[in-house]
């Protein structure tokens, strides 16, 4: 029996994780541990995926919490250290971008165990994202690397990664996306908030770049001013994007826009089918960029640039500066040119997973 340590801790993790679990499962080959390091750990930001997506309880929960990035990532590495050494896995599997990866990752391989990373190859290029450093360390050091992202590969490769450790299996995002949109359909959330279908926009922001100084949120804010007269606006509120509009005195601004709901973090079912219903989204999340380009629902990416490009070659994305001007006019002329929709990439068919697992199956 082959044995993995599987890591998430993060929201966007556990999207990633809840498919790789089950594929694992149904190989009767496999034994995977979950290990959650509790990066994330309100409610909202994590139990509730656990339940929306029926991903086991954790085996071992490092409850490291939220600190700096030295802290955070050395905190998650001094706490899984033990683990490892405790339950000897053969991989120790990490998905995506967060400190999270990085940390269990680096642990892991200075214990001599190998390192499987899940989107591996994503470059943004820009190395003022902490995600960045996060994917060209993770990269660097894995034994297997696992692409979503046709792009992926051609990074890699520029990068001299041995064309044995790179495998392109597509993305894990869309099985959990294409696994729950049956059941997302069933969620009251339209209800609830007193929305039409296809009559109002999404947003959701949580990037330093985006919210962490006042003259660009203050910026992105006139620009859903100006959005607010045409349609309503739901902004279900990233912890991190709550706390600023807070401390940067934005909080009045907020209020006063009374076409712009700001609920709590969603769960996944009701933000899929949220999202599923909208005219159009804004955002700056890696993943709801990914969702979609399947759900054919427009996208205006708030930012310069993106290491998921295929969701502008063959998707419904499109960057924009984070400014009102640019916001503006992205915002008339997605509305006004209709996004092609007739494009996917390749291997974004709820399969990913499932090739995960018969890479591991194959290794010799
Ligand atoms: C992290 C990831 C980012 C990812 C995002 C997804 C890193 C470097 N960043 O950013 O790549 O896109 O998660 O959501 O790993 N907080 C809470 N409750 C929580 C979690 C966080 O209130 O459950 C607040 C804390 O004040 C914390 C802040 O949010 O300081 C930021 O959390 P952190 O995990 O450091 O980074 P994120 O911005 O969430
Ligand atoms: N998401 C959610 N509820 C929300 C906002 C996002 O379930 O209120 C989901 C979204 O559908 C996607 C994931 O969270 O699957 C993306 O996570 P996030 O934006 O936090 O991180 P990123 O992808 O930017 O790293």
């Amino acid at each position: 029996m082959l044995k993995l340590i599987c890591v998430c801790g993060a929201r966007p993790n556990f999207m990633k994780i809840a498919p790789l679990m089950e594929a694992f499962r149904k190989t009767g080959k496999i034994h995977a541990l979950l290990v959650h390091t509790g990066q994330h750990y309100d409610e909202r930001m994590s139990k509730l995926f656990f339940q929306d997506l029926g991903i086991p309880t954790p085996d071992v929960n490092l409850e490291v919490g939220s600190a700096s990035h030295a802290v955070q990532t050395a905190d998650i590495m001094k706490a899984f250290e033990p683990v490892v050494i405790e339950h000897k896995p053969d991989w120790v599997v990490v998905v995506g971008d967060v400190n999270s990866t990085i940390a269990c990752a680096l642990v892991a391989v200075k214990l001599g165990v190998k390192v499987a990373h899940v989107e591996a190859g994503l470059r943004s290029n820009d190395r003022a994202m902490p995600e960045e450093i996060n994917r060209l360390l993770t990269d660097a050091i894995s034994d297997l690397l696992l692409v979503s992202d046709p792009s992926g590969l051609d990074a890699l490769k520029r990068e001299g990664a041995a064309d044995e450790k790179v495998h392109y299996v597509g993305n894990v995002m869309i099985d959990t996306l294409l696994t729950h949109r049956a059941r997302a359909a069933e969620s009251p959330i339209l209800d609830d908030l007193g929305l039409a279908p296809k009559k109002y926009a999404v947003i959701t922001l949580h990037r330093p770049s985006n919210v962490d100084q006042r003259e660009t949120l203050s910026a992105i804010l006139d620009a859903f001013e100006a959005i607010g007269r045409d349609m309503p606006l739901v902004f279900p509120m990233h912890p991190r994007t709550r706390k600023n509009i807070a401390a940067l005195g934005l909080g009045d601004r907020v209020a006063a826009l009374t076409a712009l709901k700001t609920p709590e973090p969603l769960g996944y079912l009701d933000f899929l089918r949220l999202t599923s219903e909208a005219a159009l989204v804004l955002t700056d999340s890696g993943g709801v960029q990914e969702e979609t380009t399947i759900l054919k629902v427009p996208c205006l990416t708030l930012r310069e640039n993106t290491e998921r490009p295929a969701t502008i070659s063959d998707g419904t994305n499109r960057l924009v500066k984070p400014t009102k001007e640019s916001i503006l006019t992205a915002y008339r002329d997605i509305l006004e040119n209709p996004v092609d929709t007739t494009r996917a990439p390749k291997f974004w068919d709820g399969k990913a997973a499932e090739r995960i697992a018969e890479v591991f199956l194959k290794l010799k």
